[in-house]
């Protein structure tokens, strides 16, 4: 089976743009992807990052269901811990209404300590059990909210209810029902989690679940711990683990030949965006120390050519289908090549191209550890 393309934007615009800017690179870059043949875009949510400047995922998503086809949207993710569940539960049964199904629900715990600081949680009550508790709660009460069934509940962080429904027995009780704000087809959506930390509680909770398990690319060991915590959690909760649906957010870029593509991230918008802020994130998060690891190399000289040579996805179309498939002899394998965005905002040509480059000539030569290659797959059935 090929591998499925997402692009997942947080989005890294540079300091300075203004919403309405970062508002329109998304709408366009959800046409560019869904013209490519990319089968999901997730929208990140931040309240405090100034490079990551979307509140509010939902609105981009929005704007984007009505010029795009094909393409499945995702907000990646919703932070449950910011949200009252009853609210958001409402606001993404109707979003998935609009889109008619072209929509999965992305959750995630919080990464970030001054944007759980503005929903009132602070001190301890910041570390990643505790707001995975959170996520917990608030994923119960959607779940019943969505089942459109009386109940009221009082739990530790949120209170909700759903109120019984007198039987309608005439016109006018007819004209007074409650508007039904389930996702679309009325079930519970699918629902991706997010997952970051070595001992990962929310790749758990994804096993337990069975929702999709969506990781940030930070090094091998890290990527196999996520596999085994979400696929023993999915193996105990009686389900059976498949890679094909482990999504994996890597920085990827395409380009006609090595040397074009290593200079466009070097000197472009993706090279600035990691020298400014990313690789302080990153060796503050310790995902330097990850990757210098695999590479046998002491983490205060990984810099951006390291990544760019040893951790990004960067070459012409056949360099990133060896690449990506020497991870996967290491690692096992995922099923979406989840491409990180980056602000071309002055000049889309370049990243659309990579973009698609990676649908077209990349993500259909992939194969999973043990499995035919997808291409020559494609070729058999052909012939
Ligand atoms: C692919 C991906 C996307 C994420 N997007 C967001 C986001 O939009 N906003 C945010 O605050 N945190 C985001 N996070 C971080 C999560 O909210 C959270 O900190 C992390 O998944 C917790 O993981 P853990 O349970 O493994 O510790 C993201 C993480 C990943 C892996």
């Amino acid at each position: 089976m090929a591998m499925d393309t997402g692009l997942i934007f947080h989005p890294y615009m540079r300091p300075g743009r203004t919403a309405r800017q970062t508002f329109e690179w998304g709408v366009q870059s959800s046409i560019a992807c869904d013209k490519a043949g990319f089968d999901s875009m997730m929208i990140s949510e931040h309240a405090s990052q100034i490079w990551e400047n979307i509140p509010n995922p939902e609105l981009i998503i929005a704007a984007a269901a009505l010029q795009t086809k094909t393409i499945k949207f995702a907000p990646m993710a919703h932070i449950l811990p910011h949200h009252n569940p009853t609210k958001l539960a409402m606001m993404v049964g109707w979003l998935s209404q609009i889109l008619e199904g072209r929509y999965f629900m992305g959750i995630g715990a919080g990464a970030y300590p001054l944007a759980s600081y503005m929903h009132g949680i602070r001190g301890e009550d910041q570390n990643t059990e505790h707001l995975n508790e959170m996520v917990r709660e608030s994923l119960s009460i959607m779940e019943k909210i969505w089942k459109r069934e009386p109940f009221f509940f009082e739990g530790k962080y949120w209170d909700a209810g759903f109120p019984e429904e007198e039987v309608a027995l005439t016109e006018e009780d007819e004209q007074h029902k409650l508007a039904n704000y389930a996702p679309w087809g009325g079930s519970f959506p699918e629902f991706a989690v997010t997952g970051f930390s070595a001992n990962s509680p929310s790749m758990r909770l994804a096993g337990e679940k069975n929702f999709k398990p969506v990781s940030i690319f930070s090094g091998e060991e890290a990527l196999k711990r996520h596999w085994d915590i979400y696929s023993e959690a999915n193996i105990k909760a009686g389900f059976t683990p498949d890679r094909q649906r482990h999504a994996v957010s890597q920085t990827v870029f395409v380009g006609d030949t090595d040397a074009e593509a290593k200079k466009e991230v070097m000197e472009g918008p993706i090279g600035y965006c990691f020298n400014k802020y990313l690789i302080p994130i990153w060796r503050r998060f310790g995902m330097m120390d990850g990757f210098a690891k695999d590479a046998g190399i002491d983490p205060l000289k990984a810099d951006l050519e390291f990544l760019v040579d040893r951790v990004f996805v960067v070459g012409s179309p056949d360099t990133v289908v060896d690449k990506i498939n020497t991870l996967f002899d290491k690692v096992g394998g995922w099923g979406t090549l989840q491409i990180e965005a980056h602000d071309y905002y002055d000049d889309p040509s370049p990243w659309f191209h990579s973009l698609e480059l990676a649908a077209k000539e990349v993500a259909p030569r992939i194969s999973m550890p043990g499995a035919k290659p997808a291409a020559k797959q494609m070729e058999a059935q052909a012939a």
